[in-house]
């Protein structure tokens, strides 16, 4: 039987990387996958080539090129990098680009990898926490949560996957434990006692191959996914096992957070503070069973550490 090709935007990054390696890992399963780049040669891409994936190049500013590359596919994975280019404007842009290709190559599955619109709780008169960027609380989850009308407005067959916290943060957004001036290691996590969802970013194009098996009965639905809800506290404890040295949870305020004046510092408190102060809507999102049942791999955190905690830097 013919395989349904999975057309995957980010398919060189964690998101569709995840979703790719899942294709490739599972050769039986009637999918294969297309991987959209801007860089067919770099490195990245050819190591999904030597997967078997399909390396096609695209750009989400030229819509012309994701129209052809979505041709053909059943279905796509949709992603913008927020973290490219700080800009909420240019990420909705990015995804009705990507919606309006779905559209015009037929498509019969879109995954849009999405987050909140927190204004709809934090409306920007809402003074608990600071409006940036003018139009925006968290401009990286807004910009999201606002670009899911641009899917519906299209009329694709579209399932919302709201995405969780990456542990491998700690490796690479400079969010793991840090030596304070006594050598000791502090997590920072401004949330206080409060549980924040997170995942393996591996695990979630895992998930979204879940999705596009199970197919039909997720189109239109909103699905939140995430390894585990833990506490600083909690993430702090496993960390201080795994590095077999004492790691504390810093448990600054967002307000501090958001002084931190590393570029997206304010977004990223103004984040903590959203989850921090919506716990129970934001962990009720994100339900682990749901997870767990698209991706059987799911990991914990105990479990990403056991294979990341050496990457992990701590200077
Ligand atoms: N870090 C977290 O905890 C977290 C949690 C939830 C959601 N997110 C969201 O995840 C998103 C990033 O996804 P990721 O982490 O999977 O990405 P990533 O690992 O940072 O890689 C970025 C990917 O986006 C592709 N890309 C960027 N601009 C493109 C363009 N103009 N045309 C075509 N492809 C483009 C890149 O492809 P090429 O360079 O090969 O073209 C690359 O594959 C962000 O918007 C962020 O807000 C992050």
């Amino acid at each position: 039987m013919e395989k349904k090709i999975i057309a995957i935007i980010g398919a060189t990054g964690a998101q569709g990387g995840g979703l790719a390696r899942a294709i490739a890992a599972d050769p039986n399963g009637g999918f294969a996958a297309r991987a959209l780049t801007r860089k067919p040669d770099s490195d990245k891409a050819r190591e999904l080539a030597a997967k078997g994936a399909e390396v096609v190049a695209a750009d989400l500013d030229d819509f012309e090129s994701l129209r052809k590359g979505f041709t053909g596919a059943h279905g796509v994975f949709c992603v913008t990098n927020f973290w490219e280019h700080f800009s909420p404007e240019k990420e909705m842009v990015q995804a009705k680009t990507q919606a309006e290709a779905c559209k015009a190559a037929g498509v019969k599955h879109v995954i849009w990898s999405t987050l909140e619109d927190t204004r709809i709780r934090v409306p920007l008169s809402d003074a608990r926490m600071p409006t940036l960027k003018e139009k925006y609380k968290v401009p990286h989850f807004d910009a999201k949560g606002e670009s899911d009308n641009a899917f519906r407005a299209a009329g694709v067959p579209t399932t919302f996957l709201l995405t969780s916290f990456y542990w491998d943060n700690l490796i690479h957004f400079g969010m793991g434990p840090k030596p304070g001036p006594d050598g000791k290691l502090a997590f920072v996590l401004p949330m206080g006692d409060k549980k924040l969802p997170g995942i393996a970013a591996d695990d979630i194009g895992k998930c979204a191959y879940g999705i596009f098996k199970r197919g039909k009965e997720f189109i239109g639905k909103t699905v939140g996914i995430a390894g585990e809800h833990l506490t600083g506290a909690q993430m702090a404890e496993a960390l201080s096992k795994s590095l077999g040295r004492p790691v504390s949870h810093g448990a600054v305020t967002p307000e501090v957070y958001r002084t931190f004046g590393f570029p997206g510092a304010d977004d990223l408190g103004n984040m903590f503070q959203y989850k921090r102060d919506f716990e129970s809507e934001f962990c009720g999102a994100r339900d682990l069973s749901v997870a767990r049942a698209l991706n059987p791999e799911l990991q914990t955190f105990a479990q990403w550490l056991q294979v990341n905690q050496a990457r992990i830097p701590t200077s």
